[in-house]
């Protein structure tokens, strides 16, 4: 008899047991399946980064399961990198770029094939199929992938044995493969920046899903403020959970932790720990994004009076908000330099702090020195896509000393934060935390604001709300 796992139940498997386990499956391979949409832009993506590499072996790795304690695995996230370049979510697979004699690349992805029955592993394994759920045969991928797919199981080895080839592979998602391949980290960390850069200009399939992202995180911001007075008499948990509810039936997940930040908890960026009392008369900061289930994320924020009307200092905050957001965003446009939107929006707020007498001026000398920064925390923005900080490895020329190109998609979040032990403004504003963050496509001839389905001027604000609460 085989030994069964320490501390389980069953002492261990039969032999009867073991061939009873192992017949009368029906044949459930799956024939005649089509190339997915994403197919045929992921290849285009793969032909921008073989012409980046000509002549090398570019192994790009989705990851592997992450144990939080014995069987019990965290949710699985694959490398951006690798889903960019494939369409597929799968964990312990890897994409590779062969580098072909004549020039360019042949493509292949190495995946975990269906389990085999000729064995116990398929039903007594809990990360087999039968426990987690059924995955797709090399047949199957390589079709939906438009991919030819081999057994990840021999990838190390293969890999090993081609050490002649010049090699670069993605590093931190896959140690096994890791060790497998003789690589450089600087050259290694020069394709990671690579795979980055190529995310920067979405194409039409990407732009598509970005706007499904939006889409959805809208309506989880109106499921919120339609469950508020429910928060209030709970907390800032049930403000993180109708939103998570509304990810995980529209999309995968949420693309961050979400941020319910009710008072004096707005002004802690990135306050997650969402445990805080929601009290009318205060403010509710939420940042939150749907991502699809192609994993693809939005990043919104909206900043709420949750009584539904603003108290006249929470307005003057908000107002200043909102007019440096306009500043920020009339500054996204093709060609303009990317930091222009963020020097636009820290001027307007700079220009409002030393009107207010909370910094000195003037306004030239406290912007150069960046004095504005005590109350404005953040950069105005970032990239947006599969991250939520997308395309964080690309070269700084390119992206944050680069130029905005029809197609990019950043986020625009100026935002104002007085911490409850801040002496140097007065009692009333203390506590007081507003960011407005919207979603913004460059487009040819300026940008569209993906986000504009929800209310961003404090009017209108004021009336959705009460329509929403009807
Ligand atoms: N939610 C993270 C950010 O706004 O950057
Ligand atoms: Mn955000
Ligand atoms: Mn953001």
């Amino acid at each position: 008899m085989a030994k069964g796992r320490k501390n389980g139940l069953y002492e261990g498997v039969s032999e009867e047991l073991s061939a009873l386990m192992r017949t009368g499956w029906a044949d459930t391979e799956r024939r005649g399946l089509e190339a997915g949409e994403q197919a045929p832009y992921a290849a285009r993506r793969r032909a921008a980064l073989s012409a980046l590499f000509p002549g090398e072996r570019l192994v790009v790795p989705s990851g592997n399961l992450k144990y939080r304690s014995n069987d019990d695995a965290y949710p699985f996230r694959p490398y951006s990198g690798y889903v960019h370049l494939t369409g597929d979510q799968a964990r312990d697979g890897a994409l590779v770029l062969e580098p072909r004699a004549g020039g360019g690349h042949d493509a292949y992805c190495y995946q975990l094939p269906r389990d085999s029955r000729d064995d116990d592993e398929f039903w007594t394994g809990y990360t087999a199929e039968l426990w987690t759920g059924r995955r797709r045969s090399l047949a199957e991928s390589g079709a939906v992938l438009g991919l030819p797919c081999r057994d990840v199981r021999t990838a190390a080895e293969d890999l090993a044995a081609g050490s002649g080839v010049p090699t670069r592979i993605v590093r931190g998602i896959d140690p096994a493969l890791e060790a497998a391949v003789n690589t450089d980290e600087e050259r290694d960390g020069e394709l990671e920046d690579a795979l980055s850069g190529l995310r920067l200009v979405k194409d039409a399939w990407e732009i598509g899903e970005l706007r499904k992202a939006v889409d959805s995180t809208v309506r989880g911001f109106t499921d919120c403020v339609a469950e508020l007075s429910r928060a209030v008499a709970s907390s800032e948990r049930w403000i993180e959970g109708t939103f998570f509810r509304r990810a995980r039936l529209e999309g995968n997940s949420v693309g961050y932790g979400s941020i319910c930040a009710a008072g004096e908890h707005a002004t802690i960026m990135h306050w997650t720990d969402n445990d805080g009392p929601v009290r009318p008369g205060d403010l509710l900061l939420l940042d939150a994004g749907v991502e699809t289930r192609t994993l693809y994320t939005a990043d919104v924020t909206r900043t709420l009076p949750i009584g539904g009307t603003f108290t006249p200092v929470q307005r003057r905050v908000y107002d200043a908000v909102y007019e440096a957001q306009e500043a920020g965003m009339a500054a996204v446009k093709p060609g303009a330099p990317y930091r222009a939107f963020h020097e636009a929006a820290q001027r307007s707020l700079t220009a409002r702090l030393v009107a207010w007498g909370f910094i000195e001026g003037p306004v030239d000398r406290a912007y150069a020195l960046g004095l504005q920064r005590r109350f404005t925390m953040a950069g105005t923005g970032h990239m947006l896509g599969l991250d939520v900080h997308d395309c964080a490895r690309a070269r700084t020329e390119e992206y944050v000393d680069g130029v905005l190109a029809p197609g990019m998609v950043l986020t625009v979040e100026p935002g104002l934060y007085f911490q409850a032990d801040d002496l140097t403004v007065p009692e009333e504003w203390r506590g007081i935390g507003v960011r407005i963050e919207d979603d913004l496509l460059v487009t040819d001839d300026g940008h569209e604001n993906l986000s504009a389905g929800l209310p961003r001027s404090a009017d209108e604000v004021e009336a959705w709300m009460a329509r929403v609460a009807g």
